[in-house]
C-alpha cells in the first residue's frame, strides 16, 4: 500500500511519514515550501517520495493521491484552511482511497469559540458526505506546544502563559503519529472518531517541573493575562486573529479545566502506554538545556 501524508514537514505530519517509513509502508509526502521539501528529502527515508504543491491550488491537488490507498490530512490554521482540507477530501475521493484519517481538533463545532474549530467541523461534514471511509483524530494540547515559548522563559525559569491552574491531558505528538498510522494503515472500513490524549492531566506548572527535573533546570509557571499573551504570541510573528483563538483556548477553555479529561484510546489504538510528559522532556532535552531569558520582552 501507499499513504499521501500532507503536512509532510510539519509535528504531526513529519512524525507520521517517519513512522510510516519505518513500518516499511511506501509515503508520497506533500509540503508547501522547497525548503521544507529538501530538508524531508535530506532524512532520506526509505519509501519516501517529496512533493511541493500548495493545497489551496484546487487544480493541483486532485493529481496528488494518484496511486495512493490512504490519505493523511493535516493542515495549518491558516485562513484558507478549510479550502485547502476540501481540495484533498474532493481529490481522495475522486481517486477512490480507501481511507482518510483527519487530524481535528476537540469541541469542532459551528458555535466553537475558536474560528479554527469551526473550520475543522465544516471540513468533518464534508469529509462524512464524501464516501470516504475515515478516522477523526481529536488530540488534546500537544506538549509540543511548550517549544515555541522556550524564548519566553525568563532568567529565573519562569514561563507566563494565561492557562492558571488549568490542567490539561497533554499529549505527545509521536502518540498521535503512532495511532494514524494504525488507523492508515489498518485496512478497516468503518468511520472512527478517536479523542487522543496523553496518560495524566497537567497543569502547565507541574508539566514544567517535570521538564525540569529531567533537563536539571528548576522551570515553572506564573500566570498572564489574555493581553500579555496577546501582544507577545502577535511578537512571535502569528497573525492577530489566530493569536486571539489561541489565547481564547489558553484563557477560557484550558484554563477553567476543559482540557483535562483523560481517555485510554491511544493505548487501545496502539498497544503501548502514551508517553508521559518526562518522555517529552527527554526527546527534547537540547532545546530545554538553552539559556533562558532570550526574548523576555
Ligand atoms: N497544537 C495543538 O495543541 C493541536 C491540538 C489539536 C489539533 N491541532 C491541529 O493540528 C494541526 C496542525 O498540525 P501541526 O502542528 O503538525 O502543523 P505544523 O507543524 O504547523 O505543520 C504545517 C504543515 O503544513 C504544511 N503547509 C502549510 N500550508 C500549506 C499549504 N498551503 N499547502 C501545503 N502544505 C502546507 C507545512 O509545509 P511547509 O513546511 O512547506 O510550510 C507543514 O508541513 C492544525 O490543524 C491544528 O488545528 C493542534
Amino acid at each position: 500500500m501507499k499513504v499521501l501524508v500532507t503536512g509532510a514537514s510539519g509535528t504531526v505530519g513529519g512524525l507520521v511519514v517517519r513512522t510510516l517509513a519505518e513500518r516499511k509502508v511506501p509515503v508520497r509526502g506533500v509540503v508547501r515550501r522547497q525548503e521544507s521539501a529538501a530538508a524531508l528529502r535530506d532524512q532520506d527515508l526509505p519509501g519516501v517520495e517529496v512533493v511541493v504543491t500548495d493545497l489551496a491550488n484546487a487544480d493541483a491537488v486532485p493529481a496528488l493521491p494518484a496511486g495512493v490507498d490512504a490519505v493523511f490530512l493535516v493542515t495549518a490554521n491558516t485562513s484558507d484552511q478549510l479550502a485547502q482540507e476540501r481540495n484533498v477530501i474532493r481529490a481522495a475521493a475522486a481517486a477512490g482511497v480507501q481511507r482518510l484519517v483527519k487530524l481535528s481538533v476537540g469541541g469542532a463545532s459551528p458555535e466553537a469559540p475558536i474560528a479554527f474549530a469551526r473550520v475543522h467541523h465544516a471540513a468533518e461534514q464534508e469529509l462524512a458526505a464524501s464516501g470516504v471511509a475515515y478516522t477523526v483524530l481529536r488530540p488534546a494540547f500537544f506538549m509540543d506546544n511548550l517549544l515555541q515559548f522556550i524564548p519566553w522563559i525568563d532568567a529565573s525559569g519562569r514561563l507566563a502563559l494565561p492557562t492558571g491552574d488549568g490542567a490539561m491531558a497533554m499529549i505527545h505528538s509521536r502518540d498521535i503519529a503512532d495511532v494514524a498510522a494504525v488507523e492508515l494503515t489498518s485496512g478497516s472500513t468503518d468511520n472512527r472518531d478517536l479523542v487522543l490524549t496523553g496518560p495524566e492531566a497537567l497543569t502547565i506548572d507541574q508539566a514544567l517541573a517535570r521538564v525540569g527535573d529531567v533537563v536539571g533546570r528548576s522551570l515553572s509557571h506564573i500566570d498572564a493575562t489574555r493581553e500579555d499573551f496577546l501582544r507577545r504570541y502577535v511578537a512571535l510573528g502569528n497573525a492577530p486573529d489566530y493569536a486571539e483563538d489561541i489565547a481564547t483556548l489558553y484563557d477560557g477553555i484550558l484554563r477553567p479545566g476543559y482540557g483535562a479529561t483523560i481517555t485510554d484510546t491511544v493505548e487501545k489504538t496502539t498497544g503501548t502506554a502514551p508517553r508521559t510528559i518526562s518522555d517529552f522532556a527527554r526527546d527534547h532535552a537540547a532545546d530545554f538545556a538553552q539559556p533562558s531569558g532570550t526574548n523576555n520582552s
